[in-house]
């Protein structure tokens, strides 16, 4: 997977420009608030229809703008294709594939990156919602079934919350087809998040060993804080039971506590509980194992590596850690990276530099 060119229109600081990328690694460099995660974000949207930062369309609009556009011209096993994306101040998305409209559905598994993120860094410490979120758009990417199913499983979820509070205080609830149908979908969604991670338990084990010249080993285990302690729940007829036997404390809190929407992820390092009791760099580590598991998983799936994102994440990283995931992307993977200092990447080959100015780009290839 390639990106060749990208054009925006009124996105964030740019009022129009259009990069051609090289294949290879791209650098955007520039001070801090010049617009580098900006053209990531952008990429990102191409990706899956929506940022990775704001939950609201309207924020990406050029301050003051009425509509905004993306185009993404990339290409997938040796085929060309564009994404167009028009988003509106007002009114819904318009999204083109090779010209002709899709819904963000049908975007989503078009294009395939993987973005790494300071915020990622808070996988193993933050909420439940980041690591399920994680896990939904990897599966997402290379599942479109996977996707449509989580979309319907939310709308009921939604509908059945909504009528726990409407049905407040009366005798009984109608909610026999709600439950049957949440069942369903629950169970295909724990059975493929169950399959999927087995795959990526494989490979984010062999990853987290080359990062750590085979000191540590990491599994990630999925949870669920209902049902049986030491068994997964994964079946219609199960989900279908527990809904019924936890309706009481449900209609009592007004929100549904089956389901996996609730459930969660943990990682381990050997025996422990990385959360708990890992040190900041095993869970630095652990993170970019995880990424570098969802590339391996990505080409596992789609048959070709993913386009990868990084907004300012190899500061962060350890020299011996850097330059361990420079030399996994290296000749495989198209990479784009944000930064304020380009010393690391001065002396390497095939470099694009990109530099931001604040509304403006300046791209060369090879040197800065
Ligand atoms: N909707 C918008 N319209 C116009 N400009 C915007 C909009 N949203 C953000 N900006 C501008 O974009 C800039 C931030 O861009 P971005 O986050 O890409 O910076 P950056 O280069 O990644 O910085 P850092 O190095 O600090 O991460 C800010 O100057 C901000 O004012
Ligand atoms: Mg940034």
């Amino acid at each position: 997977m390639r990106i060749d060119s990208l054009q925006l229109f009124q996105f964030r600081n740019y009022k129009d420009i259009t990069i051609k990328f090289n294949p290879e690694i791209i650098v955007l460099h520039g001070d801090n608030g010049v617009g580098k995660t900006n053209i990531l974000e952008s990429i990102y949207v191409g990706t899956i229809g929506k940022s990775h930062r704001t939950n609201d369309t309207a924020d990406m609009l050029m301050f003051n703008a009425d509509e905004s556009g993306i185009v993404i011209n990339f290409e997938k096993r040796e085929t060309a294709q564009k994404v167009n994306l028009k988003l509106y101040r007002k009114g819904s998305k318009d999204i083109r594939l090779n010209d002709t409209k899709i819904s963000q559905k049908e975007l989503i598994g078009t294009l395939n990156t993987v973005i790494f993120c300071p915020e990622d860094l808070q996988l193993i410490k933050g909420n439940p919602s980041g690591r399920r979120r994680f896990l939904d758009m990897e599966i997402s990417q290379t599942s479109a079934t996977y996707y449509h199913q989580l979309l319907q499983y939310n709308r009921l979820l939604q509908q059945r919350n909504t009528l726990l509070k409407e049905y407040r205080g009366k005798q009984s609830i109608p909610l026999e087809e709600w439950d049957l149908q949440l069942a369903d979908m629950a169970a295909f969604i724990v059975k493929k998040r169950l399959e999927s991670l087995k795959k990526i338990n494989l490979l984010i084990d062999l990853m987290n060993r080359k990062l750590t010249a085979g000191q540590e080993n990491l599994t990630i285990g999925y949870e669920q804080n209902y049902g049986d302690e030491n068994t997964i729940v994964y079946t219609r007829d199960e989900f279908y039971q527990l809904l019924q036997e936890a309706l009481p404390q449900d209609r009592h809190r007004l929100t549904t506590s089956v389901g996996p929407h609730r459930d969660d992820l943990r990682f381990f390092s050997g025996a422990m509980d990385l959360k708990k009791y890992g040190s900041q760099g095993q869970q630095r580590t652990a993170v970019l194992s995880l990424k570098l598991s969802e590339l391996e998983f990505i080409k596992s799936e789609v048959g070709e590596y993913p386009v990868l994102l990084l907004d300012d994440v190899l500061s962060e990283l350890d020299e011996l850690r850097r330059s361990n995931l420079l030399h996994f992307i290296h000749k495989r993977i198209q990479t784009f990276i944000t930064t304020t200092d380009i010393h690391d990447f001065k002396y390497m080959d095939h470099v694009q530099f990109i530099k931001c100015k604040g509304g403006t780009i300046n791209a060369t290839n090879g040197k800065p």
